[in-house]
C-alpha cells in the first residue's frame, strides 16, 4: 500500500516533466564561413594561391560558382576532384558558399 502511495505521489510530477520535454529544434542556420572553410583548404584562403595551382574562389560571381558546382555534381563538367566533392552539398549550402566567396575580395 505504501508503495502505491509513493507511486501515485510521483505521478503528477512525472507528467509535468513529460510535458516540458520538447523535441530538439533542428536549425538550418549555418555560418557560411564554416562551409567555405572546406573549400579554402584547396582553393586557398584570402585569395592567395600559387600560380598554376587550384584557382582562388574569392571574388568569383555567385552565379558562376553555383553553375560550376551543379555542373560538377551532375557530371556536366569534367573534374579530378570536384565532381565528388560537389555531391556533398545541398543547393542551399551551395548558395551560401557562393554568396560568401562573391563577397570576398581577391586580395590582389
Ligand atoms: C580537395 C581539394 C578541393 C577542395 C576541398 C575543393 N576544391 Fe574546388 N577544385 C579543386 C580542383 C582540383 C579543381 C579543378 C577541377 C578538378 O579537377 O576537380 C577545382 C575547381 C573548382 C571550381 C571551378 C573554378 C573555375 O575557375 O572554374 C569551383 C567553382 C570550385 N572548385 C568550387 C569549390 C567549392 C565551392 C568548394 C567547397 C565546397 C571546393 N571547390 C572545394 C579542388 C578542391
Amino acid at each position: 500500500m505504501k508503495s502505491l502511495i509513493v507511486l501515485f505521489g510521483f505521478y503528477p510530477l512525472t507528467s509535468v516533466l513529460a510535458q516540458q520535454i520538447q523535441p530538439p529544434t533542428i536549425t538550418t542556420t549555418v555560418n557560411p564561413a564554416y562551409l567555405a572553410a572546406n573549400c579554402t583548404n584547396c582553393h586557398g584562403a584570402k585569395g592567395t594561391v600559387a600560380p598554376g595551382s587550384i584557382p582562388s574562389l574569392d571574388g568569383l560571381q555567385k552565379e558562376y560558382v553555383i553553375e560550376q558546382m551543379k555542373a560538377f555534381r551532375e557530371g556536366k563538367r569534367q573534374a579530378t576532384l570536384m565532381h565528388q566533392l560537389a555531391k556533398g552539398y545541398t543547393d542551399e549550402q551551395i548558395n551560401l558558399i557562393a554568396e560568401y566567396f562573391a563577397q570576398k575580395t581577391t586580395g590582389k
